[in-house]
Formats: C-alpha cells, structure tokens, sequence
C-alpha cells in the first residue's frame, strides 16, 4: 500500500471521535517497530520526523523505509514532517514523498504565521498533502524547537477561525496546555478551550505533547475533539531504555539484532498502548 495522506484519516477520526497516534521515529528502524505495531492492531498510523530526522537519515531513505513498511503491513501510513520552520526542507520533503507537512511559524506573528502557512498550502493543495499549523506556542523541547514555560501560549479560539478562515489548513495545532517532553509537573490542559475550537473550527485537531500526560487527560481531549495525538519522548525512551538496560546486564552483548530486538519490542509495546488509549484500533 502507498503512503497515503494524513487528511481522509483524520477527517474519519474526527467524526468517529477517535484519535490517531502519530509517532516521531528517529531511526528507520523504528519506522519498521511502529509500522508493525500498528498492523497489530490494525490501526491507520502517521510516522513523523523532525527536521533534525530527515537532515541525519536523508527524506528518500525515510520515505523509501515508510512505503516499505506500508507495503508490508497493508495498513494505511502517512509519513508527516514534524514542526518544520524551513521552507526549503518542506519542499525536498514534497518532493521525496511526504504526505504531510507541519509548517510551524507559531513563534511569529499570527500574520505571518499565517503568510509563511499558505506558502506552504500554495504547493500541498495541488497534491493531496495534509498541512498542519500551529498555533499559540507548545512549551518544552521537541528536538531543533525549543520553547521556554514563561513563552509557552494557549491558543486564542477567535484567532484559530481566523487562521482556518485565511489559510484552509487542513489540520491544526492549537495549544492548549500541553508541552512537548516529560512534565516534571501535571500539564494544565485548558479542556474548556479545546472544546470552545472545536466547535468554532471544522478541521480536525492535533494535541501536541502526548507524552506522559495522564490517561484520563487524554481520553477528555479526544472526547473533546482532538484527532491526532503526537508521540515522541516516551517512544524515544522506550526504544533506547531498552539498548541501555541490555548494556548493563550485558557488557559484551554487541551483536546488534539482540539489542535492536529489545528495543523494537519495547517500542512496539509503547505503540500499543497509545493506539489502544486513543482508539484507534480496528480503524484501519
Ligand atoms: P512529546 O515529545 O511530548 O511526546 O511531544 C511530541 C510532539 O508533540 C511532537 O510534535
């Protein structure tokens, strides 16, 4: 099956109200681990990498990988490129066969987020790419992105109808509390915002930061009408957790199918139970 994009799955899951989990892969291993996991499940699945990603593996060798593993699992994937602030990287991406593209100029103003977001949908609408904007500002860390707590901004609902209004996103990124990385507090997720977005703008919505926040939390944001949930730190430290621990309890293990086995299971595991908690299985 070819890579498909992200917007006809969102836009089912968004009536369906249920989520999809987009998980950030760092390796092409991983591409495999959570493909598979969601095969599974028989879950639809977006695979998401930053610029930091496709700069250290090459955006052909990923998309090559990410169709690998589509064909192979016969389950719907869309290849997504997370928080991109560079046009031209957007761009190769198209070009190599991404699906989808996040083109993240929420650290601007809302007019040139909204100037630098139909840039992008200039290209995207002639080819069935979904676009993703943000708006407000995630705190935390998500790889090249790095937003302090005292910067971090909640999404204004009026300016979230504007921006649909003015660019025809087909997805959007509201912040409404949540960071990116693990809290060292409990995340202030601002429900009533969700829903107020949600019933003002009809594109489906994405709730950044999905690590670690409390799985109670995330049934409410999906109930509320967030579509797609984003998946990274946690992954990331399942996936090397388990390299680690093999390391220590064996010193001289360095036959890499032992520890790449570990550390695919532990994501694969990982995957599962952030399907199961959005609810996406048996939607493929
Ligand atoms: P976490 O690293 O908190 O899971 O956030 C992922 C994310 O939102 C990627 O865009």
């Amino acid at each position: 099956m070819a890579l498909v994009s992200s917007t006809p799955m969102l836009e089912k899951a968004q009536k369906g109200k249920y989520g999809v989990g987009a998980f950030n892969v760092h390796s092409l291993d991983m591409i495999y681990a959570v493909t598979e996991a969601a095969a599974d499940l028989n879950a639809p699945v977006i695979l998401q990498t930053t610029m930091g990603t496709v700069r250290s593996l090459g955006p052909d060798n990923i998309v090559a990988a990410a169709t690998a593993a589509a064909d192979t699992y016969g389950i719907p994937v869309a290849l997504h490129l997370d928080h991109c602030t560079d046009y031209g990287l957007i761009v190769q991406c198209i070009r190599a066969g991404y699906t989808s593209i996040m083109i993240d100029a929420s650290m601007h103003s809302f007019e040139e987020n909204v100037t630098q977001t139909n840039k992008v949908m200039e290209i995207a609408k002639h080819l069935s790419i979904n676009v993703e904007a943000e708006l407000g500002k995630v705190g935390g860390v998500e790889d090249d992105i790095v937003v302090d707590e005292q910067d971090a901004q909640k999404a204004i609902p009026s300016e979230c109808v504007t921006f649909v209004e003015q660019t025809n996103v087909t997805t959007l990124a509201p912040a409404i509390g949540t960071a990116h990385g693990i809290y060292t507090g409990d995340p202030d997720i601002d429900f009533n915002r969700i829903k107020e977005i949600a019933s003002l703008v009809d594109v489906p919505l994405v709730l950044h930061g999905g690590s670690a926040i409390p799985n109670e939390d995330v049934k409410k944001c999906i109930a509320l009408g967030m579509a797609k949930m984003n998946v990274s730190t946690e992954l990331k430290h399942a996936y090397s957790k388990a390299i680690q621990k093999h390391f220590e309890e064996d010193p001289s293990g360095l036959d890499p199918r032992a520890y790449l086995t570990k550390a695919k299971d532990a994501a694969k595991a990982l995957v599962k139970e952030k399907i199961r908690l959005v609810g996406c299985d048996n939607k493929a």
